[in-house]
């Protein structure tokens, strides 16, 4: 097997990943990728492929254990829906979806439409940075308004989150684990508290049907009923921000005019911006048992990363995979994954998206840059750190 060396801290790499991407997809479908010491897939046929080989999974093959100092972040991991396999997952997932009804997401629609207007309103006069004016906003409000959340906890969610999910990036150390830890256990204690009041008090919410499922008996326990709505909250909003923030990039450096936000064109497009620049670029899996894939034999236990961003830039499926052409037939990409753990909330941020950048492009027609956008150091996550722009 080849061996590809590239540090995913490497500034070029990080505001750029699309050309050793392709690269590395050129040359064969598997490879040692050196920083990582893991073998990773780059192609479209062998990242789906492996997504949905029940060979392979995400839950660690022992227990996951760490030191003292992570304890607090280590307890919600170890009950998260997205680290569990079957039965467990099974299990959790079942419940969220229950849920999870394209009605009960149909029916934020209205709610978010008023929050963009409301947003675009309270734009500061001159240059505004939409990422947090706007792209944040949306996905955080909207998915505290379905687990019923207090939005005024909004920006505690954005702390916590940002703490928690830095565990997934390149650069990890010691701060970043003690942050982490920190932000788990205080964004526990909170859902503690939360949810007992809402035990005394149910609402029409997320919360409130996942709290009756753990009433009933063996179905949800509290760890689990903790740990799922961290997951909820952190994962309903941390790409949801890049997926608008991206998107609206490559609209503006493109020059895509708002006929393409259109409603007989916006799915498309929706499904261009996913495909092109999507948010999340790398997930891994572990060998359940022996397995052979194009030549390479992973053992029990092997680790293998999943290039999502890669795999959506296969000229295979997309020709002149490069170009963003919202004209192009809807293929299904691999920016919310596939097989089992395919995104729980991929219809909700396909509608966020469906209703926020029509609605902006509307209501700021002179949108336009005010500095070229800089992607933040973050690998495998992939966003902005800022997006200033002129909104008149
Ligand atoms: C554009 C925005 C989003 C993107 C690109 C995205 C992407 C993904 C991907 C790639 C996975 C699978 C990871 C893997 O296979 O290892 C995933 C899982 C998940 N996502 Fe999303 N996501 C987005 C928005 C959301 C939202 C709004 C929610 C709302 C709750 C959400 C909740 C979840 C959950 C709960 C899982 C775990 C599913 C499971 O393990 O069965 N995501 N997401």
């Amino acid at each position: 097997m080849k061996t590809l060396h590239q540090s995913p801290t490497d500034p070029d790499f990080v505001q750029n990943p699309y050309p050793f991407y392709a690269r590395a997809r050129a040359a064969g479908p598997l490879y040692l990728w050196a920083e990582y010491g893991m073998v990773a897939a780059f192609d479209h046929a062998s990242v789906a492929a492996l997504l949905r080989d029940r060979r392979f999974g995400r839950e660690p093959l022992t227990p996951l254990t760490g030191p003292d100092h992570l304890a607090p972040w280590l307890m919600v991991e170890r009950h998260s829906l997205l680290e569990a396999e079957p039965p467990r997952h099974t299990r959790l997932r079942a419940l969220v979806m229950r849920a999870f009804t394209s009605r009960a997401i149909a029916d934020l629609a209205p709610g978010i439409e008023a929050l963009c207007h409301r947003l675009i309103d309270d734009f500061p006069a001159g240059e505004v940075d939409l990422l947090s004016a706007y792209c944040t906003q949306v996905p955080v409000i909207t998915i505290c308004r379905l687990l019923g959340v207090p939005e005024t906890m909004a920006l505690r969610l954005l702390d916590w989150s940002h703490a928690m999910v830095a565990m997934y990036q390149a650069g990890r150390s010691r701060v970043t684990e003690e942050a982490a830890a920190h932000a788990s256990a205080e964004f526990s204690a909170f859902l503690r508290g939360y949810i007992d009041s809402r035990r005394r008090t149910p609402g029409d919410d997320l919360i409130t049907q996942l709290i009756a499922a753990e009433e009933q008996g063996e179905r949800l326990s509290p760890d689990e009923l903790i740990a799922t709505c961290i997951l909820l909250l952190n994962a309903g909003h941390e790409a949801t921000v890049h997926a608008l923030g991206n998107g609206i990039r490559t609209l503006l450096a493109t020059g895509t005019g708002p006929e393409w936000l259109a409603p007989a064109r916006i799915d498309a497009t929706i499904e261009e911006l996913l495909r092109f620049d999507p948010p999340l670029h790398m997930f891994t899996r572990y060998a359940y048992a022996e397995a052979e894939i194009a030549g390479h034999i992973f053992r029990r236990g092997d680790q293998v990363a999943l290039l999502l961003g890669a795999a959506n830039r296969d000229p295979a499926l997309w020709p002149d995979p490069d170009r963003f052409d919202p004209a192009r037939p809807i293929q299904t990409n691999t920016s919310f994954g596939g097989g089992l753990h395919f995104c729980v909330g991929a219809p909700l941020a396909r509608l966020e998206m469906r209703l926020a950048l029509p609605i902006l492009f509307d209501r700021c027609p002179h949108l336009c840059l005010a500095e070229p956008p800089a992607f933040s150091n973050s690998y495998h996550f992939h966003g902005l750190s800022a997006l200033r722009v002129h909104p008149a």
